[in-house]
């Protein structure tokens, strides 16, 4: 590793997740201090090498205003400035096609997905230093249609709209925005939708045969391009959306 987040301070949500954990191991090898931030406390204990000095675990709800607020004010007493946003907290929502879509689902999604990242964008985002940079996790899916997943798909749309956006609104400040968007990963988050299909084994060998470069994508390979809009070898990038899919969508 080569300390490319030196001296920085990270923030990243979903972080007890499978990206996120990864983001956040490589982050404090690269020589940040992270707050990592999940509802889910203890699947952020199992973030690796780490110590008491660079990494503060907080429980937290991403939907939350008071949350939101909380995280600010915990992150800046403990170590005085935020560098680095990565909002990545996410749900998956179900299978269904749209009439058979449940509502309280398609909330759901909506909630965690979109109103999330907004959250954090509104109360976190103009507190950053200047030269700060916020990384969001869409999908493949905010790029493309999808005839299963239709909600899930426009959340990841939703974020994509809100980061050009703030992109404009904080580039006087000189904080960028920018989105990865993942193709099918190897996590928890598959397998739990792999399941919701007819035959789980027959999505998994499609969806392996649609990564064109003939491997799965793992998180570390995310981690790899949230390590570049965070670090400073992205400093004149901004409103960029980049697809981490092995050539899925090609
Ligand atoms: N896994 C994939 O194939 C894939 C593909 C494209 C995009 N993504 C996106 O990547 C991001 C991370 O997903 P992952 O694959 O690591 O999934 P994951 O389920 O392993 O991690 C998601 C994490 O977010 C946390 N979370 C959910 N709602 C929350 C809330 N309201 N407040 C705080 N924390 C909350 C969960 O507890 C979990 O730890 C998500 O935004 C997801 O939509 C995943």
């Amino acid at each position: 590793m080569t300390g490319r987040l030196k001296g920085k301070v990270a923030v990243i949500t979903g972080a007890a997740g499978n990206i996120g954990l990864a983001t956040a191991e490589r982050f404090l090898a690269e020589g940040a201090s992270v707050i990592a931030v999940d509802r889910n406390t203890e699947g952020l204990k199992a973030i690796k090498n780490s110590t008491a000095d660079n990494l503060l675990a907080i429980s937290g709800d991403v939907t939350s205003e008071t949350d939101t607020l909380s995280l600010l004010e915990a992150a800046t007493k403990r170590f005085g400035r935020i560098d680095i946003f990565f909002a990545n907290a996410g749900v998956e929502g179900v299978i269904r096609h749209v009439p058979d879509y449940p509502m309280d689902a398609y909330d759901r999604i909506m909630e965690v997905n979109v109103k999330g990242v907004f959250l954090a964008m509104k109360h976190i985002a103009p507190h950053m230093s200047e030269g700060g940079s916020f990384i969001v996790t869409s999908s493949i899916m905010g790029l493309i249609g999808v005839p299963v997943n239709g909600p899930y798909a426009a959340s990841k749309h939703a974020v994509v709209g809100l980061m050009k956006s703030a992109a404009i609104d904080f580039a006087p400040r000189k904080i960028r925005f920018n989105s990865v968007h993942p193709g099918l990963v190897q996590s928890e988050m598959f397998n739990r939708l792999v399941q919701d299909y007819e035959d789980p084994e027959a999505k998994r060998k499609a969806a392996l045969g649609s990564i064109k470069l003939g491997r799965w994508i793992v998180p570390a390979d995310i981690a790899n391009a949230v390590l570049f809009f965070a670090s400073d070898d992205s400093s004149m990038v901004s409103g960029q959306t980049l697809a981490i899919d092995g050539g899925q969508l090609l």
